[in-house]
């Protein structure tokens, strides 16, 4: 029995009325018997909006936590700060990733972000080292020139007075990025169309549509053999896979061929790719194993940088006077020159705009998880085996964190402030998560992004288009539009002002130069 139920018996042994043995142990005993309050039968407006909306509402009811009931199924919803903090940081081992392992087994296997124990601990600490300081200042090119790729496509819808779709383009741009980031494969989805993007994009919308299926249809026996949808998956995930094993085994002879020696910041220039790295390193896994971490990465850090620059670009639209601001930063930081990773402590104002953005449009939405065992969330005793979501969107759009929490207004946070993350906003804020589970991309997605706003603003203006259907949300692991975010997007007008004399020297379309003596130095200090 737990000391609130002893402490209960006791007190009732004395005599004591009902009510008062009730309000002593509340008072004493953290209330261990008292129940998480319950929101039957009240999700019956799930429909045609994403699940974390009606669960909004349900918070304003309910509070920072309350248990949601399907049938025979029960979830926890946390909204709550400091049970998130809880969940996530000060007793993360009690937890495991639950029903998100089950769905993603068929993709990501034993990757990183479904693992959990032992298997998540050693995969942890072989993956991170790969992401050192050196190896985000080299990316800064790679984002340099994907982007001028994206803007060589809008120059050509420009020229064409065609309106383009956002989205999706974004969506190739980190495809882009992240495939020569991860194991250095250029998928160059902004300029063709090849077998394995659509295999790709086929394997991330089964992810995505098994994470917000009402059953498990992928399981049901017959099904399985004969649904053409499965076995378009089955196929795509082959070739991927197929691809990401080839892409190991070259990768491998190349290390064996050169001539390294591996320290922390061990980087081959040629491909400073996480692959090389991690087979650099000596990483002892099996190749399974690798495969699967490599997979997960794809898709981490795909649709997520993909979402934040969709919402950005419309909350911009939806905003001029951010967007002015935004610009004027962008252009005396930068002229036209490309970002390098030492103008990131410059473009402030460009970093608060991801910041703000990422609080009204958290990707993914909500954090799953499984307790392990017995555990106490607040003032709630909750058992091993509940499923628990934590609703970051709940949390970052709190009328009790925030002030006008719906505004996107990137003063919020003031420009010599620290950059807010889970730490400095006591949980209310996390972006990336939080304790050690936290995001591994952190930094290179918030660069990435950065890089890609400061150079699409200063060329181009982006309206909603005028036929533009209207953009709501839907959801699969992180929030999309319904239809796209269709924009008509023009030369800006006015000439950039250029900074100074030594950039302007600099020529547009060439690809970043970061001055390979300095290059640790500035980095660390970009970084701190
Ligand atoms: C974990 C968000 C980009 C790799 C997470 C988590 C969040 C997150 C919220 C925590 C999940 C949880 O606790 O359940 C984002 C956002 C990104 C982004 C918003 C872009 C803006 C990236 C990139 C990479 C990446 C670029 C790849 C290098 C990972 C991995 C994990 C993770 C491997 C799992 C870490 C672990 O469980 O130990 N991400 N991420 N993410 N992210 Fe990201």
């Amino acid at each position: 029995p737990s000391f609130q139920s002893k402490l209960k018996n006791g007190l009732s042994k004395l005599g004591l009325p009902k009510e008062i043995v009730e309000f002593i142990v509340n008072v004493i005993g953290g209330s261990g018997d008292l129940k998480i309050p319950e929101a039957r039968g009240s999700i019956a407006a799930i429909r045609d909006e994403p699940f974390f909306i009606p669960l909004y509402e349900l918070y304003l009811t309910y509070g920072g936590i309350f248990r949601l009931t399907f049938g025979p199924k029960s979830f926890l919803i946390v909204s709550d700060p400091s049970i998130a903090k809880h969940i996530l940081k000060d007793n993360p081992k009690s937890y495991s990733k639950g029903i998100l392992a089950e769905i993603l087994d068929f993709v990501m296997g034993k990757g990183l972000i479904p693992a959990d124990g032992e298997i998540w601990r050693v995969r942890r600490r072989a993956i991170v080292p790969a992401l050192h300081q050196k190896f985000v200042a080299a990316m800064f090119s790679l984002f340099g020139d994907a982007t001028d790729r994206l803007c060589k496509k809008l120059d050509a819808a420009a020229s064409d007075g065609e309106d383009v779709e956002m989205e999706s383009l974004f969506s190739r741009l980190t495809l882009d990025i992240i495939g020569k980031a991860v194991f250095n494969y250029d998928f160059d989805s902004l300029s063709v169309d090849t077998g394995i993007v659509e295999a790709v994009y086929t394997v991330l919308r089964e992810a995505e549509d098994r994470s917000v299926a009402p059953i498990p249809f992928w399981e049901i026996p017959i099904w399985k053999d004969i649904s053409p949808k499965l076995k378009k998956v089955n196929t795509a995930l082959k070739l991927v896979n197929e691809t990401l094993d080839n892409l190991i085994a070259i990768c491998k002879k190349i290390v064996d061929e050169e001539e390294l020696q591996f320290h922390e910041e061990y980087m081959n220039e040629r491909d400073p790719s996480i692959l090389h790295f991690l087979l650099a390193s000596g990483d002892d896994v099996s190749s399974k194993q690798l495969r699967d971490d490599l997979m997960t990465m794809l898709i981490a850090g795909h649709e997520t940088s993909a979402a934040v620059l969709t919402w950005t670009f419309y909350l911009l639209s939806q905003e001029p006077s951010v967007m002015a601001k935004l610009r004027n930063e962008v252009d005396s930081v930068l002229g036209d020159r490309f970002p390098t990773v030492e103008d990131m402590k410059k473009l402030k104002y460009t970093t608060r705009v991801i910041n703000e953005s990422l609080r009204l449009y958290p990707q993914p939405p909500v954090l799953i998880r499984r307790s392990l065992g017995d555990d106490i969330l607040g003032k709630y005793p909750i058992k091993k085996g509940e499923d628990i979501f934590i609703s970051v969107w709940n949390l970052h759009r709190s009328p009790h964190h925030w002030e006008e929490a719906d505004k996107f207004n990137p003063e919020r946070w003031p420009l010599d402030g620290p950059n807010p993350n889970e730490t400095n906003q006591n949980f209310s804020y996390l972006p990336f998560g939080g304790g050690p589970r936290k995001c591994i991309g952190d930094m290179f997605a918030t660069f990435e992004t950065v890089v890609a706003v400061a150079m699409l603003v200063r060329r181009f203006d982006f309206q909603l288009a005028i036929s533009a259907p209207p953009v709501k949300m839907t959801t699969g692991a992180t929030i999309h539009t319904t239809e796209g975010l269709k924009m008509t997007v023009t030369r800006r007008q006015r000439a950039p002002v250029i900074p100074n004399l030594e950039v302007s020297n600099m020529n547009v379309d060439s690809s970043l130069n970061i001055q390979e003596a300095d290059q640790k130095d500035e980095v660390s200090s970009a970084i701190s």
